[in-house]
């Protein structure tokens, strides 16, 4: 298998859990490099169905090693509550994860300022998780996180906390939000901080000496292209690169080193939170995706805006990540439809183009221009051989990822590790 990226190709919830599952199995490693527990990615393993936010979904198979980058933004007390529920349901969370020593930490302060400026935003609010991402990432850019290292020298570790309680209680007062108690934190902090030091190491060294040993080694993407900091329709945005690029600032593998990219998207187009979304369907359409697809955010439980594929998203994204191989999820959702609709370029202010606009109020006047498909109106759920589906709907999917402008891999009819078809 190599060492491989997987990113989600639209807005996130592409079902990159369920693809990463899958290619476990040939991997020795599984590591997170960016975004924190606002993740939410879902596998079903035989009748279970675990949700995991944190937590590399190799956590899943027994012998794998699972690490958590110096990229990602990690609350203690939210990993390890994953970690308790992950043993809770008898899954082995020992001497099988590690989480980098750089990785930045996502303090209940953090979590208050994301919510004082989403209700400060009003009407352009993000819609964020409220899990504190951007506040977390913000204060490692401006060179006032606290990270995992931290943990580890306590007096330190107060001493900092302290000042960011501080200096967040004066904002907090300013906005008549209620403040924090310092102490109420640094007692909660510590306390986890004597668990969690088991799973903390230089990931750094480790990742480049099992890749140097020729380990397989599985880059888990979260959140989606467009979600990017920099390429996604900013400020709709996360506050991490969630391409591939992203792979190896956020764990120390250089890139000559990755040599292959995975992009995950679905048959339709899902998006959580606010902000352009050419091909969404406010009409019945957008409900069934929605009921039929169970589309409702694994880490929020919000519904989520449902339409059509998008091919100038995804050709988008081929480009900035460049794709090799791509896996089409939930294939299965349009099996009753009658007409298929694919947006294969944008109109905005009479002109068709096939770019993104990078002013997100010119997204938000782009007008899809559709392709139209027949459906194939069957059940694909039960096949497991690319030739056996309906010839419709192999149409359907060879033309989604020649829009998209890499080569179709997978294509996934169900949540189960069996529902899954090699090309
Ligand atoms: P944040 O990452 O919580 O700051 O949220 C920023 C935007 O990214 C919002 O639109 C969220 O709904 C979206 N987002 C964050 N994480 C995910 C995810 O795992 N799946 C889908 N959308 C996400």
């Amino acid at each position: 298998m190599a060492t491989t990226v997987l990113v989600g190709a639209q807005w996130g919830d592409e079902g990159k859990g369920k693809i990463i599952d899958v290619l476990t199995e040939q991997a020795d490693v599984v590591v997170r490099y960016q975004g924190g527990n606002n993740a939410g990615h879902t596998v079903e393993v035989g009748n279970e169905k675990y949700i995991l936010h944190l937590i590399p979904s190799g956590i899943l198979y027994p012998g794998k090693l699972n690490v958590i980058g110096n990229g990602v933004v990690v609350d203690p007390i939210a990993l390890l509550e994953e970690i308790d529920h992950l043993q809770s349901r008898g899954i082995t969370v020992n001497g099988n994860l590690l989480v980098s020593n750089r990785a930045h930490l996502v303090l209940p302060y953090h979590r208050l300022l994301d919510s004082i400026r989403e209700e400060q935003k009003g009407k352009r609010k993000i819609g964020t998780t409220k899990r504190g991402i951007g506040p977390a990432y913000a204060d490692k850019v401006a060179r006032t996180g606290l990270r995992v290292v931290d943990l580890l020298s306590p007096d330190k570790f107060s001493e900092k906390l302290r000042r960011k309680v501080r200096e967040t209680n004066e904002i907090a007062r300013t906005f008549g939000a209620k403040t924090l108690s310092f102490k109420a934190i640094n007692d909660e902090y510590l306390a986890a901080s004597k668990r969690l030091q088991r799973y903390i190491a230089d990931t750094i060294k480790l990742l480049n000496r099992l890749e140097h040993d020729g380990k397989q080694i599985l880059f888990e993407g979260a959140q989606g292209t467009h979600l990017d900091i920099d390429f996604g329709t900013y400020p709709f945005v996360t506050s991490s690169n969630t391409t591939a690029g992203g792979a190896c600032a956020g764990t120390g593998i250089p890139p000559h080193r990755i040599d292959k990219v995975v992009g995950v998207m679905k048959a339709y187009t899902t998006r959580v939170g606010e902000g352009p979304f050419p091909t969404e369907l406010l009409d019945d359409q957008g409900t069934m995706l929605r009921e039929t697809g169970r589309e409702f955010g694994a880490t929020t439980g919000r519904p989520r805006r449902c339409g059509w594929f998008d091919a100038v998203a995804t050709r988008y994204s081929v480009m900035v990540n460049g794709i090799d191989e791509l896996a089409v999820t939930k294939t299965d959702v349009l099996d009753s439809l009658s007409k298929i609709k694919v947006c294969v370029a944008y109109r905005l202010d009479g002109k068709v183009t096939d770019s993104i606009p990078a002013d997100v109020d010119a997204m938000l006047r782009c007008v899809p221009v559709y392709q139209e498909f027949d459906g194939w109106q069957t059940s694909t759920k039960e096949i497991r051989e690319f030739d056996d589906l309906p010839k419709r709907a192999r149409n359907y999917l060879k033309k989604i990822a020649q829009l998209s402008g890499a080569k179709l891999a997978i294509v996934s009819v169900g949540a189960r590790r069996a529902e899954t078809i090699f090309l």
